[in-house]
């Protein structure tokens, strides 16, 4: 069968806004779980909770999804998976709105990936790459040995949970003026000072990049390898790229809000194949350690905030300007939701 006769094929879904989805999905984000009256706005993304594929249970197959050939072309192949999506908001649902979805596949490609046969199913092949969004950092990395196409993973380090909400912790994530006093150790390693620790922003990328120390002195661990600087890059909304002086290293480190006051994390690691179990291990440790001290930064700024201490901050352009960077696309995100 020829999976490209599914391209052109179309389907159109009509749903209501009810206030009931609203309220649960609310309530599963611990907020109150209030049935919203008509003409209230969802907020971004929350269509999501409509337009739910229907079947009867003999229509169902094996994979939980409905048997394919309808829409979908009828691919072969045992699992599915959703690769990435593109939005563009241009006034926001209403509770209440009659809506309709309409869905048209623009592209069907065979390919072979590690784990065999591929098949991607494309609705929209005039959407922006992923690259876009990433802009010079893959560039970046690259010309400093720090392609992830050449990286081995080599785990999930660790998973934990922070008590504070999540625009904190990226906002911690995003200076570090509180190097010198909350990170002792990782301040001896890297020139923490304002004068060689570089900031730099792109549309969706914020980028900081600190030479390692030159005198040497009581270092938390000998960085061997042509890493001679730590990167840490976030790019909107959620994910982190993060390289410590030594062997090529990246860490991806991601903040996924579990409401307003919790924040789940994780940290998976990839290295020049090859990186000794021992240096894996003692850097990645000495990451623990980094990131044990922010912990208990953004906690205590959490509790701080929520207690009402702080009526309004103000930021310092000079070594906060990509907190001001992050502000500005939640400003614009919640702007484009409302
Ligand atoms: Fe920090």
């Amino acid at each position: 069968m020829n999976l490209k006769e599914w391209i052109g094929k179309s389907e159109t879904v009509s749903d209501v806004a009810t206030a009931t989805p609203y309220a649960a999905f609310s309530a599963t984000l611990d907020r109150a779980a209030e049935r919203p009256p008509a003409g209230a706005p969802l907020p971004a993304l929350w269509h999501w909770l409509y337009f739910l594929p229907l079947y009867r249970q003999s229509e169902i197959g094996p994979d939980g999804h409905a048997k394919r050939g309808g829409f979908l072309p009828p691919v072969p192949l045992p699992r599915r998976m959703w690769a990435g999506s593109q939005f563009e908001f241009h006034k926001p649902l209403r509770i209440g709105d009659a809506i309709t979805r309409v869905s048209t596949i623009h592209d069907v490609t065979e390919k072979s990936g590690r784990t065999g046969p591929l098949v991607f199913v494309n609705p929209d092949v005039d959407a922006a790459p992923l690259a876009d969004t990433l802009g010079t950092i893959p560039a970046q990395l690259g010309a400093r040995a720090l392609d992830p196409a050449t990286m081995e993973y080599r785990g999930r380090s660790r998973e934990w949970v922070v008590e504070a909400n999540w625009k904190i912790v990226v906002e911690n994530y995003l200076e570090c003026y509180h190097c010198p006093v909350a990170h002792k150790s990782f301040s001896r390693l890297i020139d923490v000072d304002p004068d060689a620790y570089r900031l730099a922003t792109e549309r969706w990328t914020a980028s900081q990049f600190g030479p390692a120390a030159e005198d040497g002195r009581d270092l938390p661990y000998q960085p061997v390898g042509p890493i001679r600087a730590s990167e840490f890059h976030y790019v909107w909304p959620n994910w982190t790229l993060n390289a410590f002086p030594g062997p090529p290293n990246l860490r991806v480190l991601v903040f996924q809000p579990l409401g307003p006051d919790r924040t789940s994390t994780f940290v998976d690691g990839f290295w020049a194949p090859g990186t000794p179990d021992e240096v894996v291990e003692e850097i990645t440790a000495f990451g623990v350690v980094v990131g044990e001290e922010d912990n208990a930064l953004v906690e205590s700024v959490h509790r701080g905030l929520k207690a009402g201490l702080v009526e309004q901050g103000r930021l310092l352009l000079g070594g906060e300007h990509l907190i001001q960077h992050f502000q500005l696309l939640v400003h614009d995100a919640l702007h484009l939701s409302r």
